[in-house]
């Protein structure tokens, strides 16, 4: 397999997650998860949102979450905008970076944001400008990038029309973002090989949901294809609430696991990331989709049953070994 040495993720749990949680999380709990997931070593945290309030109202103690974090030098600490505005009040809460939204499919952007694709695009482009004018960093996500949950199909000519669009007002970070989980491995690979020679010296990244179980055959196509940066969330949570049957992105400590086991390094330290994810899963009060934090990672070892333990610790030539008797 073609495997990079290293990736990059971005824990996008208390922003992804943490939007559609019905329930409001205590400003302190957020503070709280956000510090821990410093601790495991995460190159990057996207934060929360800067979005309206009434839209997302789980986000609206951004400012508040922003200047209670604990800061780890070697984490960059990221909020999404999905315009100008939004990226005013993040540059003013002291972000070392801005992640910033539009849809490939149109109806999708409406439902997300209220403007229509042309509308959003010529917002990042402020966006870009509030940035730039800070000297932070501005990641361009595109949701609905391998299927919209309104429309269907997106043509991969549409897609790479958005991506045109971004790079010709200054993006140089794009995250394909696979909103409602509808991207196959070969499909992530056909787009990739296409956008990926077209647009040299872009930093991309996958962004994917687990909705349909192909979350993790998903990375793994793309890192053949060269992509070294993923999002992921804690435990699992997450979902878009503008994109019906949308749920939780690919799981970060199953991720990690996966990429540790084959030899991929994440710098992040998994039995942190584990107990995280367990007290994620008491702040939203359910179980939450990860696999490894309920089976153990994949070197637990259980111990031998008595017969077992009998019948192996016989004596060779005596009642036999068990190579002896495959039966
Ligand atoms: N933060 C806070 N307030 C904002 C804002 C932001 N980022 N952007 C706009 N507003 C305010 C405006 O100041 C205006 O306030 P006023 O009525 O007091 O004058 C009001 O919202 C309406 O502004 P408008 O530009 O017309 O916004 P809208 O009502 O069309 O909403 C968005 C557009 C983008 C702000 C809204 O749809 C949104 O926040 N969406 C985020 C969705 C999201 O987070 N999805 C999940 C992540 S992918
Ligand atoms: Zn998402």
């Amino acid at each position: 397999m073609k495997l990079p040495a290293r990736v990059t993720l971005c824990e996008v749990g208390p922003r992804d997650g943490f939007q559609i949680e019905p329930a409001w999380i205590p400003t302190e709990t957020k503070v709280e998860i956000v510090d821990r997931l410093s601790e495991t070593g995460l190159p990057r945290i996207e934060v929360t949102s800067f979005v309206h309030p009434k839209v997302v109202p789980q986000m609206r103690d951004a400012e508040t979450v922003m200047a209670r974090i604990h800061r780890r030098p070697g984490t960059r600490y990221v909020a999404l905008v999905p315009n100008d505005k939004g990226a005013g009040r993040a540059v003013d809460a002291g972000v070392d970076a801005i992640h910033t939204v539009v849809s490939a499919s149109e109806s999708h952007n409406l439902a997300n944001v209220n403007m229509t694709v042309r509308e959003s695009l010529a917002k990042l482009g402020a966006v870009l400008a509030v940035a730039g004018r800070a000297r932070i960093p501005v990641g361009c996500a595109i949701s609905t990038s391998f299927g919209c949950p309104f429309e269907g199909p997106v043509p991969v000519e549409r897609l790479e029309w958005v991506v045109a669009s971004l790079v010709d007002l200054g993006a140089r970070a794009i995250g394909l973002a696979d909103t409602t989980g509808m991207a196959n491995p070969r499909q992530v690979t056909e787009v990739l090989e296409r956008l990926m020679p077209r647009f040299p010296g872009v930093e991309w990244t996958l962004h994917t949901h687990d909705t349909r179980a192909m979350a993790i055959p998903n990375i793994l196509a793309a890192m053949a294809c060269g992509v070294t940066h993923f999002d992921s969330s804690i435990g699992g949570l997450g979902g878009c609430p503008f994109a019906p049957g949308a749920s939780g992105n690919v799981c970060t400590e199953d991720l990690v696991h996966c990429l540790h086991a084959m030899g991929v390094e994440t710098g992040v330290d998994l039995d942190r990331l584990l107990g995280v994810a367990r007290r994620v899963e008491e702040v939203v009060g359910r179980t939450l989709p990860g696999q490894v934090m309920k089976a153990g990672p994949w070197t637990r070892r259980y111990p031998v049953p008595d017969a077992v333990a009998a019948r192996l610790g016989s004596p060779p030539g005596g009642a036999g070994t068990v190579a002896d008797r495959p039966d």
